[in-house]
């Protein structure tokens, strides 16, 4: 076997069941879960009836980079979103199914195994950056995410020697779970590095369509790229899902987009690794890149559900409202382990330790003490889930930290 494998941490959902594993939640109340991350607001029905009406092609394999109406329909969505002054659908945009997969797959085509490489990432982070830089033979390197670094990764603490040896440099914004965002002006400031030190850019940007104020959309590193004047993208790839902006986890349909050298060399890679998009998706999300309506009344949902829960919680847990994403991160008035302990045996709500999504570097866990809270089921829910977490903050003694 791959003796990189060993290297690979437990899932932080794994993590969850073994530290709930001796307990038993209260039995006279229903279980909510704020711990996954799966969007639960309905998929749009139109999309669902393109899938329906395209299942004939099933009778034909796809080609890995996907129908030119589908990349023709993501260059429009991005050239409108951010402010593009062109991408050009043939070589700068590729689909993939869902970002999961292309952001593992990524680090396998774009790092050289043999050099030992630094790969940077947010501190906490989503899971898969970690494994696919293991996976590649590189070395993850984490920058953390903190109150101090108004919960954006600390690029301050990275040294010039450090920097020399990135080669890849994860982005996630809006963050996963801090849903912080890097500012414009700040992603120019990494471009520049990258085109300097000779590291790729992969930004993860799933939860762009995410945000509070319908006026001030977060920015993404294409739209930095454009507003230098440059649409080549040289060292930048973006990676978009339709998984959280149109509620559909289940069609694994996404795209990267940016500098066409590598999308050549990653289509290369995806060719050999067999990773095409079905027809049938490819068609329904022609559909859904090309509607905002939906999109629109997402947000409002998730504008709804935030307002009311952080207006529950307020006075009772430390707590920021984010400007993107679907995430809470309130600070534990307890250890996070503790809490998501009392949580779960006393009021059958479960959420996730933070310290299960970030590592120890430079003298601390980010995570330890705070939890990870997703606001994806239906407003009612979550906003009973938030009237549990008050009730057992009350018997926890509030947060006197
Ligand atoms: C930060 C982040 N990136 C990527 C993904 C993967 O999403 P998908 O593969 O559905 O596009 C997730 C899913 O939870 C995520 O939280």
């Amino acid at each position: 076997m791959n003796p990189l494998l060993e290297r690979l941490q437990p899932y932080p959902f794994e993590k969850l069941r073994q530290l709930f594993a001796d307990l038993t939640p209260a039995p006279e109340k229903t279980a909510i879960s704020l711990s996954i991350g799966e969007p639960r607001h309905p998929a749009p029905p139109f999309v669902v009836e393109a899938v329906a009406a395209s299942l004939d092609r099933l009778a034909s394999y796809p080609a890995t980079a996907g129908l030119e109406a589908l990349r023709t329909a993501i260059a429009n969505w991005l050239t409108g979103r951010f402010a593009l002054a062109g991408i050009d659908p043939a070589h700068q945009v590729l689909p993939v199914n869902g970002t999961r997969e292309a952001l593992f797959a990524f680090a396998q085509a774009v790092l050289d195994p043999g050099e030992n490489a630094l790969v940077m990432m947010p501190n906490p982070f989503y899971q898969i950056y970690e494994g696919a830089a293991l996976l590649a033979g590189a070395q993850p390197h984490f920058i953390n995410c903190t109150p101090q670094s108004g919960y954006l990764p600390d690029f301050g603490a990275v040294t010039e020697a450090q920097w020399q040896r990135c080669r890849l440099l994860y982005l996630c914004s809006p963050g996963n779970p801090t849903g912080a965002v890097l500012p414009l002006a700040q992603l120019q400031a990494l471009i520049a590095l990258a085109r300097e030190d000779d590291f790729v850019i992969a930004s993860d940007e799933c939860y762009s369509e995410i945000y509070r104020d319908e006026a001030d959309p977060p920015a993404g590193l294409l739209q930095a790229c454009a507003a230098m004047g440059d649409s080549d993208y040289r060292n930048c790839v973006v990676f978009h899902s339709l998984s959280k902006r149109s509620n559909l986890p289940g069609l694994r349909s996404g795209f990267v987009a940016g500098d066409a050298s590598i999308l050549r060399d990653f289509l290369l890679y995806r060719t050999y690794h067999g990773s095409a998009m079905p027809l049938h998706h490819q068609l329904a999300s022609i559909a859904a890149w090309e509607d905002e309506g939906h999109v629109r009344e997402n947000r409002q949902r998730y504008r709804d559900k935030f307002a009311a829960v952080l207006g529950i919680l307020e006075g009772h847990l430390e707590v920021d409202a984010p400007d993107a994403g679907f995430y809470l991160w309130p600070r534990t008035p307890v250890p996070d382990t503790d809490f998501a302990r009392a949580l779960y045996e006393g009021e059958n709500v479960t959420v996730l330790p933070g310290r299960f999504l970030a590592r120890h570097s430079g003298g601390v866990n980010p995570g330890e003490s705070r939890v990870r809270m997703a606001l994806v089921a239906e407003q009612a829910e979550c906003e009973e889930a938030a009237r549990r977490i008050v009730d057992r903050l009350a018997r926890l003694g509030g947060y006197s930290q």
